[in-house]
């Protein structure tokens, strides 16, 4: 499947097909840049995949720099960032060479924002090995490092010029790992899409079976809702805020157990439940728009239940959310599957109420 981003001259394809890494040399070559490329990865992701990515790039006469980067997070820092623009410089870079992430999230978001800087900005290719980053964090041209005082805070917008996306990636990623990637995709149904998100009901036991066809299907589908979204707010004025459905809950959550308690997709299939009760206590969403929800996550390992859930705590990070304008923080609300609304008057009682909710057994 071939999704296309319509953005002007910063359009690009995001291509999910079985077998793609093997292909980006070619398809490089096809976009016309320089000769010169880096492949920026961690040494877990290139000891699988990183003799495809090469001999495909050097099958197609390019010159390739393979710059490892640590593991998860701690890539997204600027002596990181440093040390791969050192690395672009050492092996002759210039502003027609590319910079490849092959990775997770932390890579794309790293390798993207050095992409973003170096000469003022060069090609950026993104190869993405996760769920997370096939269906989120590779589309979209949002690049970041982290500040020690908050996660993505430095950065910039930089579209790739193409995204390949090989679903059997997805395969030897750890089950936890795995699962986290799949709150994105229920989100996406959820807020977006009444239709994919019924495929995704049907799917649940093949794709958690990671079923090669089903993950391409499923997961070409979420690139196709993300990049609809991208197209008509490339900078996140106002309609990209769709995507942080479950997540105003569900990254208060993460940080209010400092990183550590939940994966992402954890907190924000919680995020989820507690938000898809929201949208019910203010009367727009049904008991039934609701169970939808929940059955779903639960359906695909995801919690939404956590008997230790700390309002306040959560609470208290909602207040520090970096997205408050007026000291009100936005939330998206789905009055019914596949439909979203934007609501900025939920009151503290209204949040610490859902909330408590969670703490009961699912029912
Ligand atoms: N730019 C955006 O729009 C955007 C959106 C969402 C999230 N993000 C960012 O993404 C990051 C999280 O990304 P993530 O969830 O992909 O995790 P990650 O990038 O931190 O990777 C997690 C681990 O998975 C391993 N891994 C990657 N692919 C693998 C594979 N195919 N098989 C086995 N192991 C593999 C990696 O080596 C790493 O240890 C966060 O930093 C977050 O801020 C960015
Ligand atoms: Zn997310």
């Amino acid at each position: 499947m071939v999704v296309h981003v319509n953005l002007g001259p910063r359009s690009y394809a995001i291509v999910v097909e079985s077998g793609a890494l093997a292909t980006v040399g070619s398809r490089l070559r096809a976009l016309g840049v320089g000769a010169r490329a880096a492949l920026v990865s961690d040494a877990a992701i290139l000891a699988l995949y990183g003799k495809t990515v090469v001999a495909s790039l050097e099958g197609a006469g390019l010159a390739v720099t393979t710059v490892e980067v640590p593991e998860g997070e701690a890539a997204k820092r600027l002596d990181v960032a440093a040390r791969c623009w050192d690395a672009l410089l050492d092996a002759g870079l210039d502003r027609g060479s590319t910079v490849l992430a092959l990775g997770g999230g932390a890579v794309g978001d790293v390798a993207g924002f050095v992409a973003a800087t170096y000469m003022r900005g060069v090609n950026f290719v993104q190869l993405p090995t996760t769920v997370l980053a096939q269906v989120d964090a590779s589309i979209g041209g949002k690049t970041a490092i982290d500040h020690p005082k908050a996660k993505n805070l430095i950065g910039a917008f930089h579209q790739p010029r193409l995204v390949l996306c090989d679903p059997a990636t997805a395969r030897s990623l750890p089950q936890r790992e795995f699962r986290s990637g799949l709150a994105e995709i229920v989100k996406h149904g959820i807020v977006l899409d009444a239709a994919y998100f019924a495929e995704v009901e049907r799917d649940a036991p093949a794709l958690l079976a990671r079923d090669l066809g089903v993950l391409e299907r499923i997961i070409g589908g979420s690139c196709r809702l993300k990049a609809a979204v991208v197209e008509r707010d490339e900078q996140e004025a106002e309609l990209r805020a769709v995507l942080n459905y479950g997540h105003t809950i569900g990254h208060a959550l993460e940080a209010a157990t400092g990183y550590a308690r939940f994966a992402h997709g954890e907190a924000v299939a919680l995020g989820i439940a507690a938000e898809a009760r929201l949208a019910r206590r203010l009367g727009l969403a049904s008991d039934e728009t609701v169970a939808r929800q929940e059955r779903l996550l639960a359906a695909v390992g995801l919690p939404i239940r956590d008997a230790s859930l700390d309002a306040a705590a959560v609470l208290d990070a909602i207040r520090r959310d970096k997205k408050a304008r007026d000291g009100r923080v936005p939330f998206v609300l789905a009055p019914a599957i596949g439909t979203f609304r934007l609501h900025y008057d939920v009151t503290a009682e209204d949040i610490r109420s859902v909330l408590d909710e969670l703490r009961g057994s699912p029912g």
